[in-house]
């Protein structure tokens, strides 16, 4: 009986219109929830806020449009969109492996993860958001009062709001890449001898080590000149706008390198597209910067690597990449 209605023309018609309303609805279902997903923690909480646009003046910018979670929580520009088009004035670092950093900012100027948040949103490049008027849309919204009401007790304040996004950022945690793994014993394939002697490089004949120690790579948050300021086409005094100190003019906040595969172009300014172009400019630093201010010691010499050498410190690099960016960390472009 079925099947021979189904033959009919106009009974398919029907089935198709049927079947085209239904997934609609499947679909419709399925986006909305994550926008109306009720938040339970404080991480949720920090999680809805990092992707959502009501924190900028014009709505259409969240901390996600320049921290883009494919690219490890940086962008892939020189200098991201805020709003109306407006271009930030340093590149987009990770907001990845930020918990266990003692200083926010290239430069610095923020003390704790919490202080750090509020930075973007009133900046007038990214979100030109006075946290006041924040503070008032938070309380307008049905989802994110009863939020703060359940997960708190309290109707939305700006330091709950703080605390909720960085307490969601201190999640995204990375160490399960093939370096880790190799570093425990667990993995012995995916780190290749390249890698091990690119690790070797790093630590001695590259004097990396010498800036870039500690776990994430990070030197404690300390701020070093590597020679790209000349205060003529690079002008940004870094830790110096800070400190006011004269032996910061240039200085920046030595950054992680874990996931790095994943968050180029590199720099405060993001004038290197590629690892192989930051290697060459670490290898020979007046070939491209002849006229650097206060440049650190260690950058001195040229350290003269060899072709393969640059390429096993490349790959040594590319397996600092978490699992689950891995793959494309081989592949980066
Ligand atoms: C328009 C692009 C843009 C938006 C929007 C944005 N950021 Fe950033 N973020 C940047 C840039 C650029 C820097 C570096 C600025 C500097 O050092 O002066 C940065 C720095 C940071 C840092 C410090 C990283 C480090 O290594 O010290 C964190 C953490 C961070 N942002 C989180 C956030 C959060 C949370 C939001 C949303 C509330 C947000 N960002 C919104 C571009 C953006
Ligand atoms: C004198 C300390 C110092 C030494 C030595 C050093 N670095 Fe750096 N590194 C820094 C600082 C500071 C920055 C950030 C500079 C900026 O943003 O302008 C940086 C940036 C980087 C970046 C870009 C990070 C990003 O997110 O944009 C990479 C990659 C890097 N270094 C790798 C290396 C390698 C590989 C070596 C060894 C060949 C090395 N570094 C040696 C201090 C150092």
């Amino acid at each position: 009986m079925y099947l021979i209605l189904l033959q009919k023309p106009i009974m398919k018609f029907y089935l198709m219109q049927f079947l085209i309303f239904f997934m609609f609805i499947l679909f419709s279902t399925c986006t909305t929830s994550t926008k109306t997903k009720i938040l339970y923690t404080e991480q949720e909480l920090g999680e809805a806020l990092f992707f959502d646009t009501i924190l900028s003046r014009d709505s259409t910018i969240s901390c996600a449009s320049c921290h883009k979670p494919q690219f490890a929580f940086a962008d892939n520009v020189a200098f991201s969109k805020g709003v109306y088009n407006q271009k930030t004035d340093r590149n987009t670092p990770s907001a990845m492996n930020m918990a266990n950093r003692n200083s926010y900012f290239l430069d610095g100027r923020a003390e704790t993860l919490e202080e750090q948040a509020l930075g973007p949103i009133e900046s007038k490049l990214e979100m030109d958001l006075p946290i006041s008027i924040i503070v008032r849309r938070l309380i307008k919204n049905e989802r994110y009062k009863s939020a703060f009401l359940s997960i708190y007790g309290t109707m939305p304040t700006r330091n709950l709001m703080a605390q909720a996004i960085a307490s969601y950022e201190k999640t995204l945690e990375t160490s399960n890449s093939p370096f880790d793994n190799y570093m425990n014993g667990s993995d012995t394939i995916q780190f290749t001898a390249s890698a091990k002697r690119g690790l070797n490089i790093f630590n001695n004949k590259g004097k990396c080590f010498d800036c870039h120690f500690g776990s994430d790579f990070t030197g404690n948050d300390k701020f070093k000149n590597i020679g790209l300021y000349n205060a003529i086409n690079l002008n940004d005094e870094g830790r110096f706008k800070i400190t006011h100190n004269p032996k910061d003019v240039g200085a920046f906040k030595i950054p992680g390198l874990r996931n790095i595969a994943q968050t180029a172009p590199y720099m405060h300014n993001g004038m290197f597209k590629t690892l192989k172009e930051v290697i060459n400019y670490y290898d020979q630093p007046n070939a491209f910067v002849s006229n650097s201010i206060n440049r650190d010691t260690l950058l001195n010499k040229p350290l003269n690597l060899s072709p393969l050498e640059k390429q096993d410190l490349e790959n040594f690099l590319l397996s600092l990449s978490d699992k689950q960016f891995f793959k494309q960390a081989l592949n980066p472009n």
